[in-house]
């Protein structure tokens, strides 16, 4: 993180884990982001929908700290934070997993559950790969997962399962919010629900979730709270109990408030 967030007064147990306020990004000429508000809380589902190119995918790059926003702020425990990398996004409980980056697809279950967190043993630092593999083993099959080989190279694993290994990854060490871009997008309904039971676990779990999704079914599925982005901005900002799924997959099919933005942005 660059530098020592300061201490606000609304810091403190009531203050969301994550919050961004206002918040922009250009890229250029181009304003991928105009003014976005978003609350992340603890045990909640946040499901951020929108069409192709209205910034969904930017909004994650500046939480996980891909990119730096140009405008607003973006507040971790109600203290302004600015990320550096996204390993200072990791430091501070925030784990991302990507569509198709999510895991490295050669390598086995195990070796991509410990990356980055490699068990050695001492003195010689050697890695200590029977506890790395039992580890993996407890925690998938804590929650549920059965991989009957955790040899086998990820790119193996069906796209749901590896959706799941990388989600379970995180959980095991100790995301607090987790961000999951498309997860369901390349899959199909069975496989569709398997990622969805366990994203609603890590929400009983008490991890703040991000779910970034075009389905506004899938999002209705498991969210709390929906925030709709179009040409980078927020049309639709509701939860569950203001809103129904025919507003939602309204607006996402194209609202009257998208054709109005589209008048006074000349889009
Ligand atoms: N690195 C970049 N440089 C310039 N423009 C960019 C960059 N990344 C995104 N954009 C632009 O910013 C806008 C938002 O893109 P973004 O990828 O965030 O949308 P998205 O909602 O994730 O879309 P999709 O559903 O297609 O993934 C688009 O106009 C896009 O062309
Ligand atoms: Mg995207």
């Amino acid at each position: 993180m660059t530098g020592v967030p300061e201490p606000v007064g609304e810091s403190g147990p009531a203050a969301p884990l994550l919050e961004l306020r206002g918040v922009g990004k250009s890229y250029g000429t181009i304003d991928a982001l105009r003014g976005v508000d978003l609350v992340a809380d603890a045990g909640q589902v946040t499901c951020v929908l929108g069409d192709n190119g209205a910034g969904k995918s930017t909004l994650i790059k500046i939480i996980s700290g891909l990119h730096r926003h140009t405008a607003g702020e973006l507040l971790v425990n109600g203290r302004p934070t600015s990320f550096a990398s996204p390993r200072d996004a990791q430091d501070a409980g925030i784990a991302t997993v990507y569509q198709d980056l999510a895991l490295a697809p050669l390598m086995s279950v195990w070796r991509n559950f410990f990356l980055g967190h490699e068990i050695t043993r001492r003195p010689f630092g050697r890695l200590d790969i029977a506890r790395m593999i039992r580890t993996t083993d407890e925690a998938l099959r804590g929650m549920g997962i059965e991989i009957a080989d955790l040899d086998r190279p990820v790119g193996s694993l069906s796209g749901g399962q590896r959706q799941v290994v990388a989600i379970a990854r995180a959980l095991h060490f100790g995301a607090r919010v987790l961000i999951l871009d498309e997860p369901t997008a390349a899959l199909g309904v069975k496989q569709s629900g398997v990622v969805l039971r366990y994203l609603a676990r890590a929400r009983d779990a008490g991890v703040a979730v991000v779910f970034v999704t075009h389905n506004p079914h899938h999002a209705w599925l498991v969210g709390d709270h929906f925030v709709v982005l179009a040409l980078g901005r927020v049309v639709l900002d509701g939860s569950t109990a203001d809103l129904t799924l025919d507003q939602l997959t309204a607006e996402m099919a194209g609202g009257a408030e998208l054709t109005e933005l589209r008048h006074e942005l000349g889009a």
